[in-house]
Parts: structure tokens; sequence; C-alpha cells
């Protein structure tokens, strides 16, 4: 029997997608994104992006389906991120599929977004080996997931004790002038620099902190330290080395994030490392966690860049595991929730 096709809406920030995938074939992958609504504002504004959301919905979903020839009729389900991020654009998607599951009479699944930039791997890499480990790296997260069973089992390894490595980018981008999201820029600059011009703290890394948070992540103190630096040399009516500072923060950031990633492959046993996240775009730390792997034997399997940001496939491929794992679909009146745990995969 032809494997079920699942179409995936995504709307937990600022893009409004609709994937749509068979098995791990890709069949749609369409995105509209309000970025550039936020960008004067320095970070995502909720409201502006909710509206966006409200616009692009329909035009996003019927792009995807005649992408892939398809009429509603032929998805044998839909999926939905319902959680984690921003309340009222989640809630733009998930009323909107939540439409299309009456409407065509298709079973729904309420997704934890997070889990989806795990499961989107699988269109590139294949089935999910048992006892995988997973780091995510986006604009809200920084955590490391054992995969025990994409549909059914996910545990929680590590996190971060307080802003995400994106954040952190995002914020110090804005010290350095860059529009939001600054992670990109600083990624293309700290090619042109030098990575030991300044010292960027590693938090959680060293003596007791780094005992008691082997696999947790901290990453405040590099925002102020750098801060600090740059606000010295203003100071001191010195011009600011802006690749010297990309490079430095680039450099640390990515060695802390592939040092614990590989750390906890080797505790628990795990071969397979999948990355995703907006944040696993980054070169620096695509490097890092390439040479560690090589190193450990360890399969690092890292999304190719369009689908490292939020997409609608990653929420269809994580609603085509559900539906082949024969896991119950959510009920029609499930709600969203914007502080979802990351282990929990489905809504009930
Ligand atoms: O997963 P994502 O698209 O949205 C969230 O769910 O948060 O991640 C967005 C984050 C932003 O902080 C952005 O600056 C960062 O990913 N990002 C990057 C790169 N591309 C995107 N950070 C560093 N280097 C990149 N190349
Ligand atoms: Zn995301």
């Amino acid at each position: 029997m032809a494997e079920p096709i699942i179409l995936g809406i995504e709307s937990t920030c600022d893009e409004t997608a609709a994937g749509i995938v068979q098995g791990n074939t890709l069949l749609a992958n369409v995105v509209a994104s309000s970025m550039d609504m936020h960008a004067r504002y320095g970070g995502v504004i909720p409201e502006i992006a909710s509206r966006a959301h409200a616009e692009a919905f329909v035009p996003v979903v019927q792009k995807a389906l005649e992408s892939a020839n398809l009429d509603l009729s032929d998805i044998d389900g839909i999926a939905v991120s319902a959680g984690p991020g921003l309340a009222g654009c989640l809630a733009v998607g998930v009323s909107g599929a939540k439409a299309l599951a009456l409407a065509a009479n298709k079973p729904i699944y309420g997704i934890n977004h997070v889990i989806g930039h795990i499961s989107v791997t699988q269109l590139q890499f294949g089935a999910i080996p048992e006892n995988a480990l997973a780091l995510i790296v986006s604009g809200g997260h920084t955590s490391l997931l054992q995969v025990k069973d994409i549909a059914r089992d996910v545990r929680i390894v590590g996190t971060t004790l307080d802003d995400a490595a994106g954040e952190c980018f995002d914020k110090i981008a804005r010290l350095l002038g860059f529009p939001y999201p600054g992670g990109p820029h600083i990624d293309r600059h700290a090619k042109l620099g030098d990575k030991n011009a300044l010292r960027v703290p590693q938090g959680l890394t060293k003596g007791n902190a780094g005992k008691q948070h082997p696999y947790d992540f901290s990453f405040s103190g590099v925002k102020t330290a750098v801060a600090r630096w740059i606000e010295q040399r203003q100071e001191q009516g010195e011009p600011i080395p802006v690749d010297d500072v990309c490079a430095s923060l680039a450099d640390s950031v990515a060695d802390v994030l592939s040092g614990k990633a590989m750390k906890a492959c080797k505790a628990l046993g795990s071969d397979t490392l999948i990355v995703g996240g907006g944040f696993s775009a980054n070169s620096q730390l695509r490097e890092a966690l390439l040479a560690k792997g090589k190193q450990q034997h360890v399969e690092v399997r890292l999304p190719r860049r369009e689908l490292c940001t939020d997409n609608g496939s990653m929420v269809a491929m994580l609603g085509s595991n559900l539906m082949n794992a024969g896991v119950e679909p959510s009920p029609l009146d499930f709600s969203i929730d914007s502080a979802m745990a990351l282990d929990q995969i489905v809504m009930h």
C-alpha cells in the first residue's frame, strides 16, 4: 500500500508554511515569511506576525497543494504545529488546520514544532536510528534530546538555563548594527575574522557548574561579556573589529554546542546526532560538529539549509511518523500550547 500523504502546517513564529510529504519524499514546501516586516523593530512583533499568518494561510496551503498537483481530498492526514511558539501565531495555524481537517474529514495531529525540526532530517537521511541524540538550536531553544522513538518517546537530556544560542546571536548582532535576524550576518562576518581576538565565556563547561550541568547550556554571560567588550572599545574611541567579534563569538559557541552534544552522545551510547532548528544553518557550528563527529565516530545529520529554518515539511514529516506508528490523532478540540514541553510529541 502507498504511504500516506501528509499536509503539514507551520505558524509558530514569523513563517507561514505548508509542506506535503509522502513517506520520506518531499512533495511540496511553500514558505511565506513576515521577517522583513519585523526587521525594523529588531525582533518579531507577535501582533504583526499573527496578522501575516491570517493573510498568508490560505494562499500558502493552496500553493503547496498546487505544486504537488494534489487536492485536499488526496491528503490522508494533516499535521500542524501546536507549540511551542507565539500564542497568537499558533492559534491562526491551528484554527486553519482544524477547519481543513473538518471540511475534508481527515485526521489531524497537533504536533511539537521542536520535534518537527528533528523529524525533517528523514527527508535527507531516511529513518532515524534507535537511540539517536538530537541537538536543537533555534531562536528560542537550545536543547539536547534523546530520540528513543520519534513517534512515541523523546526525552530531555539538557536545555538552556537562560538564553538560546540564536537569541544570543541576534542580540549581539543588534549591538553590531545588523538587522534582525542577525545570526546569518554573524555567520558571514565570522568567516573573515580572527577567532582568538576576544575571549568569549563558555557557560557551564568548567568546574562545579560544568559537572552539575554537563548537558545544559547558558548563553546570557556570552551576551554580557561581548557587550561589555564592545562598550569598552567605544569608550576608548577605538573602532569595533566586527569580523573579529563575530569570529570569536561563533567559534566559542560552536565549540560549546558541539562539545556538549558529543559528550552526550558518548554518555548515552548514541552514534547518530541529529541537528535541527534555524541556528543549525550556522557554518561554524556545522564545521565543528562534522569535525568532532568524525573524531568520535558519530554520524552527524545536518539538514540542508532550507530545511533548517521553520517550514511545513518538518511538521508533515512528524505527522507522517505519527500516522505510520498508529498514534491516535489529536481530538478536534485540542488547544495550542505556547510553552509545549519538549518531550511532548503530540497534543491530546
Ligand atoms: O528555528 P528558527 O527558524 O526559528 C525558531 O523556531 O526560533 O531559528 C531562528 C534563529 C534566529 O535566531 C537566527 O538568527 C538563527 O536561527 N540563524 C542563524 C543562522 N541562520 C539562522 N544563526 C547563526 N548562523 C546562521 N547561519
Ligand atoms: Zn523552529
